[in-house]
């Protein structure tokens, strides 16, 4: 037995290797950990259980015979995250690339098949050059068992990607149908075509960082949701946003006790909006000044600013935020920010997590830009999305709730379960300059010396419609609410919805419009 035990060693010491010392020199010359390295720092210490590390290719072409590595480029298993269990890959570049062949989709559609089956999250470490180009078609199959694996998964268990190397070509869609895409700044890119074949079709000059590197899609595309300085960064970020989530879509969140009482009150809030209702502010002020701890874990922190989205706790429990930000654009629902909201209220509402909607929106983003673009079926998604959630949904009108953006942004017509509002909300169908502008059109153009001035007209409509007390007589808002009040109020709301049970009516699914 000693014999076969010592035999194993060597095998599994060979495995640990990779593709060997020269090339895990260049993966760190390149400022990349190995596969192993990643798993190390992301999972609890000596959690790991690697399954598949004897698995080798069985492909003869090109060669390829004589070069069998075990565990073909790809570090599979389970392990533990703040003592929760995760199923992990992480691909291993020092390994032809750590391009997929057969063998590695194989072993990385099992432990996917294991994380769905035992409802715990799956954790993808990306870094490889796509299809084993000497494999042929059957890479090519692999990649469509992991993409119907990632589809069917989707809304069951939390899946994460994270891309620290390459990622090109159809890879991509793997980490695209995922629930969150991270990407490590100056080492990793994403794109469908690379630079060499945009320059053949297009005549584009472009490198690969500023066509897909993390910086571009946290920015421009909204493909990555964070943008990591460094793959440690990265790792730790996962550890974090798997720390406000549940293990699978049948559970509950997981409830950390917090220090911030619940009772706290915040007498800054009272001074946060200015007196100059066109005058911008920050809402992640507002949103720290109420979160327990002032920790909020931003999602998409660089990409369609107008509209924050990301996930803090009160009193303990995990919670989403949605947010209008008045300090860009206005805090203007436009198409980016549509689809940013949209993706973010269905990923809270298929895991179970709370919304909470901070809301100052002066309306959709006007002009031939945006509706050429479709905002009509992207600013669809994002109502479509509050309309369909049935998690616990509570929202506070801090400031502006106009237009079609109100019903929109959680009204308590889409199902808000308990809608606040500030003193200083304003809740009508238009702001009052534009409001009288439309309706006394022709007492302004006749301006007779009995008719009301325009200033006088505006100051009419504005102590009519620019306050919360009319939506509040219809109970259109459930209370107004002091600000200083707004972090013990959500507390008890959301205590209050915790059994919540809310459904839709039956079907195969719904058609959003995409
Ligand atoms: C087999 C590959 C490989 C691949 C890289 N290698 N990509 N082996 N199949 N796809 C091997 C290299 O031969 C080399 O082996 C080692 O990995 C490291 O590659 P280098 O080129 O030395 O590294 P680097 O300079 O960092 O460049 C990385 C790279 C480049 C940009 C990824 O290797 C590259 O362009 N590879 C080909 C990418 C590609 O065209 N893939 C197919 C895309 S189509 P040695 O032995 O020297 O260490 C696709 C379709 C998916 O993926 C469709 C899904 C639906």
């Amino acid at each position: 037995m000693d014999k076969k035990v010592e035999v194993l060693r060597k095998l599994k010491q060979e495995a640990l290797l990779g593709g060997g010392e020269k090339r895990i020199e260049a993966q760190h010359k390149k400022g990349k950990l190995t596969a192993r390295e990643r798993l190390e720092l992301l999972l609890d210490e000596n959690s790991f259980e690697e399954l598949d590390m004897l698995a080798r290719h069985r492909s003869n072409a090109f060669g390829l015979a004589k070069e069998r590595p075990l565990g073909d480029g790809v570090v599979t298993g389970y392990g533990l995250i703040d003592g929760r269990p995760v199923y992990v890959f992480s691909q291993d570049f020092t390994v032809f690339g750590g391009s997929l062949s057969e063998v590695h989709a194989e072993k990385i559609v099992k432990i996917m098949k294991m994380a769905l089956k035992n409802g715990v999250p799956i954790i993808g470490l990306n870094d490889s050059g796509g299809a084993r180009i000497q494999e042929g078609v059957v890479s090519l199959g692999g990649y469509a068992d992991i993409f119907l694996l990632n589809t069917l998964a989707s809304g069951v268990i939390p899946q994460i990607s994270a891309v620290m190397g390459p990622c090109a070509g159809g890879a991509v869609y793997s980490p695209a149908i995922t629930d969150f895409i991270l990407m490590v700044k100056n080492t990793s890119y994403m794109f469908v075509t690379g630079p060499n074949v945009v320059k053949t079709v297009t005549h584009e000059t472009i490198t690969s960082e500023e066509l897909g590197g993390a910086q571009t899609h946290a920015t421009k595309s909204g493909v990555a949701h964070f943008a990591a300085d460094n793959e440690l960064d990265c790792l730790m970020k996962i550890r974090k946003l798997l720390s406000f989530m549940p293990l699978n879509n049948m559970e509950d969140p997981p409830s950390i006790p917090s220090d911030d009482p619940p009772d706290r009150c915040e007498s800054a809030l009272r001074s946060i909006i200015p007196d100059n209702p066109n005058k911008p502010y920050d809402i992640k002020e507002v949103i720290r000044l109420v979160v327990d701890e002032g920790d909020f874990f931003e999602v998409h922190e660089e990409y369609a600013q107008n509209m924050v989205v990301g996930f803090a706790r009160l009193g303990g429990r995990s919670i989403g935020i949605v947010a209008n930000q008045p300090a860009v654009l206005a805090g203007v629902l436009d198409i980016d920010s549509s689809l940013k909201g949209a993706r973010f209220v269905r990923y809270c509402d298929a895991f179970n997590i709370p919304l909470v909607v901070f809301e100052d929106v002066p309306g959709f983003l006007p002009g031939s830009e945006q509706e050429w673009r479709g905002i009509i079926k992207h600013g669809a998604k994002l109502l479509y999305a509050f309309c369909e959630a049935t998690v616990p949904k509570v929202t506070v009108i801090t400031r502006k709730a106009y237009g079609g953006a109100y019903d929109v942004m959680n009204s308590k017509h889409v199902r808000g379960d308990i809608n606040f509002a500030w003193p200083s909300a304003e809740i009508a169908v238009m702001g009052a300059k534009g409001a009288v502008e439309i309706i006394f059109k022709k007492e302004i153009e006749s301006s007779s010396d009995q008719a009301k001035t325009q200033e006088e007209l505006v100051a009419e409509y504005t102590e009519k419609f620019a306050n919360p007390f009319e939506a509040a007589e219809r109970g259109y808002v459930d209370d107004v609410i002091e600000p200083d009040l707004t972090r013990p109020k959500l507390i008890r709301a959301l205590k209050m919805l915790e059994n919540k049970v809310d459904q839709n009516p039956r079907k195969k699914h719904g058609n959003i419009p995409l």
